[in-house]
């Protein structure tokens, strides 16, 4: 997997090759990542970099201006964007990075206090970790690289450690990557806002420094931590597509900086913006993982490796290869005015139905009676609205044959509250600054372990209160003025990394504590869908828009990392709630169906037809989830560039394949679609309803939806039959 031959290191997985060599002068020159190559390089060729006018020379009559680098401090002679930056004690900037050795390890080791993917007994995993050095500063280095094999992916991660006096680090990306010979190529991102979230945009890598970014305290719904290259031709099945996904929760940047003469390094990592870190001697920072995900059969191929990958080892515990449960929300059917008898209303009519959680949204707790009210932060039951308590409530809900689940936003605080009276300095603040109100909360700070540990201390108290076996965990709030009266000032700078470590520390422990209960995320939707966040809980609830049509976009978009295994995905009622819109109720279902699927309405006020719809609809979920989460994902049709969206599921034992068609606009008479199919087996025969088709014909003529209902919303289920 892992080679190092004539200064050459050869990362290879089953279908890439990942290439870098030590040249003369101990610089880590990146030579390749592609499709894979199975003879050594030519060493003469590879490290033979052309000169560049001006450039001056920092390394053996050559320049890091032009060398294709591995990972690029700030302050040589290389003038690109660089990946790292420090302030030292003699109050220079320059770093100087040379190779001293290397170690190849049987395994993955954990990034210390960070989410990252993980290798279990028997995967063919490898490690490889290269030692850099800044031999004036004392400064070590390690880049580490492991080898998914089978998967087909490479992470990446960085350990800065300090050896020498103590220094301000103020960027540290996870990792850069020098691109040769990729002019006119593409960059892909998924940004939005609330409601909004994941729209695909792609646009051409012109000559400078083009990035996206988040600056708001979380991966956000403005930009994921994500971003692709490919090359103009490239398309959803066919070309190459490079993709990166840092598994991270808060301020990152990812971006690319085309050279002059057409070299792309492409970054990502915590945002430099507002971050900076102390580091005394003997200290070390760890940056968080990327994942890098190269495919030659397009944007498509990329997608399932990411969606393999985070669904079998970022994602963890025993809801991640299990079934997950059918849920119904009160939130869209009640809001804030419910009671225990309303909620086991709901249940009751859900029951009949086959859903099997019953989940009780936002105001269950003293002091919530509006989102302008307070609560946040104290937990503590709410009697006015649930006389007999959270555990009367599970013991019905239970009684119906279902779960109970309960919606926390355990991060904030409203100004209103027990907590936030005992406790004003426990937000985020600058002192002598008004700390703005975000939906009428704060942010609480968990820089502070204390804040952490008196979080984990009332969630857990309300875990064990009653029989819940879902948690619901949102995030409704962006962060400003940030600042913490728990740490000096020398390390404000480091709030808003030590806040992720924080968070991740509280998820850490509740969710070791509450092996059972399956933890959804949320931030006002889709605002941290991200592979940190997934690393906890392995699903989100994918947007606070359930308006079919805006979901197709939406899981679309997010579909480019995220497995559909991932996305929460309900049925809501029409006239849609954000949009006003009326969808056809199939519809609703067609499109929820792919995901965590589940209901965000009162049953008990739909139509006796509905009713049908959505028994048929939970029956048909239970049956092809196994093909939705698990089996691989083609997209065909884009819902960004035409009115028409298919998606395309093949089971992990080939023998069944589902088609998921969603039109914007259904038109009488449609004109004739063919849709290819990918991944069948061309020999075969597929037999769907009453109708048989070769596997080549589907492939290369293409399945034409044959009638106008049928090309609005239908779920297709092709089953081989020899
Ligand atoms: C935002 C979430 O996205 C909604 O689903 C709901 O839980 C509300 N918060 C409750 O305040």
């Amino acid at each position: 997997m892992i080679l190092f031959k004539n200064n050459i290191f050869y990362l290879n997985t089953n279908k890439t090759t990942y290439a870098m060599g030590v040249f003369n002068d101990g610089i880590l020159a990146h030579l390749y990542w592609g499709k894979r190559i199975y003879n050594e390089f030519c060493a003469d060729e590879v490290f033979d970099f052309q000169h560049r006018h001006m450039a001056a020379f920092d390394c053996d009559c050559k320049s890091t201006d032009y060398i294709p680098l591995e990972y690029a401090p700030q302050g040589g002679a290389d003038l690109r964007i660089p990946s790292m930056e420090a302030t030292y004690s003699d109050g220079s900037n320059l770093t100087v990075l040379r190779y001293c050795d290397y170690e190849i390890l049987n395994s993955k080791p954990k990034l210390s206090g960070l989410p990252a993917t993980y290798a279990e007994e028997g995967d063919k995993v490898e490690t490889l970790v290269v030692h850099m050095r800044d031999e004036l500063q004392n400064l070590d280095v390690y880049l580490s690289y492991s080898v998914f094999e089978e998967l087909d992916a490479i992470t990446r991660s960085v350990r800065i450690v300090n050896n020498g006096e103590k220094f301000r680090l103020t960027k540290a990306m996870s990792f850069s990557m020098d691109f040769y010979g990729m002019p006119k190529s593409d960059l892909i991102h998924l940004d939005g806002c609330w409601g909004r979230e994941r729209t695909v945009t792609r646009r051409e890598i012109v000559h400078g420094n083009q990035n996206i970014e988040s600056r708001a305290g979380a991966s956000s719904a403005y930009h994921n931590p994500f971003i692709a290259v490919c090359d103009k031709e490239t398309t959803e099945n066919s070309g190459d597509a490079y993709g990166f996904s840092l598994v991270y929760s808060g301020n990152f940047v990812a971006g690319i900086e085309m050279d002059p003469y057409g070299c792309g390094r492409v970054y990502m990592g915590i945002n430099p913006c507002k971050f900076e870190f102390i580091l005394e001697n003997g200290e070390d920072f760890q940056c968080p993982e990327v994942v890098l995900a190269y495919s030659s059969n397009g944007l498509s191929g990329m997608s399932q490796i990411y969606h393999k990958l985070y669904r079998t080892r970022l994602c963890r515990g025993k809801f991640r290869d299990a079934d997950r449960f059918v849920l119904i929300n009160n939130w869209e059917a009640t809001y804030f005015n419910f009671d225990e008898d309303k909620i086991v209303k709901i249940a009751e009519k859900a029951a009949k139905l086959g859903v099997d959680t019953m989940v009780l949204d936002d105001g269950w707790f003293a002091g919530r009676v509006d989102e302008m009210a307070g609560g946040l932060g104290d937990w503590l039951e709410n009697k006015d609205r649930l006389p007999n308590g959270l555990k009367k409530l599970s013991e019905r809900i239970n009684a119906l044959g279902m779960h109970f689940g309960l919606w926390f936003e355990p991060e904030m605080v409203n100004p209103v509250s027990r907590l936030f009276e005992a406790h004003p300095e426990w937000i985020l603040h600058v002192k002598g600054r008004t700390q703005s109100l975000s939906r009428y909360q704060y942010t609480l700070d968990l820089t502070n372990k204390e804040v952490c540990d008196y979080i984990i201390g009332a969630v857990g108290r309300v875990l064990k209160s009653a029989n819940i076996e879902y948690v619901k965990w949102d995030m409704n709030r962006y962060m400003s003025e940030v600042g913490s009266e728990f740490l000096p000032k020398e390390k404000q700078g480091e709030v808003m990394h030590r806040y992720i470590l924080g968070l991740y520390y509280i998820l850490e422990t509740l969710t070791s504590q509450f092996p059972n209960i399956l933890f959804e995320s949320c931030s006002s939707g889709g605002g941290r869908f991200d592979p940190g966040m997934l690393y906890y809980m392995p699903q989100t609830w994918t947007s606070d828009t359930t308006d079919a049509l805006e979901r197709i976009k939406i899981q679309y978009g997010t579909s480019f990392v995220y497995p559909y295994s991932a996305m929460g995905a309900h049925v809501s009622a029409c006239p849609n709630h954000q949009l006003g819109r009326t969808t056809p109720f199939r519809m609703r279902c067609d499109v929820a169906l792919p995901g965590q699927f589940g209901f965000e309405l009162d049953l008990n006020k739909c139509t006796d037809e509905e009713i049908e719809t959505s028994r048929r609809a939970v029956e048909k979920y239970k049956e092809l989830r196994n093909v939705f989460h698990r089996g691989t994902c083609y997209r065909l049709r884009s819902p960004f560039s035409t009115d028409l969206s298919v998606l395309e599921f093949v089971s992990e034992d080939e023998n069944t394949v589902i088609l998921c068609v969603y039109s914007k606009i259904p038109t009488v008479l449609a004109a004739d679609e063919y849709i290819k199919l990918y991944g069948l087996d061309e020999k075969a025969t597929y037999k769907l309803g009453g109708k048989t088709y070769g596997g080549d014909y589907l492939m290369n003529k293409g399945y034409k939806l044959c009638n106008n209902v049928e090309y609005a919303s239908s779920v297709l289920g092709f089953i081989k039959i020899n």
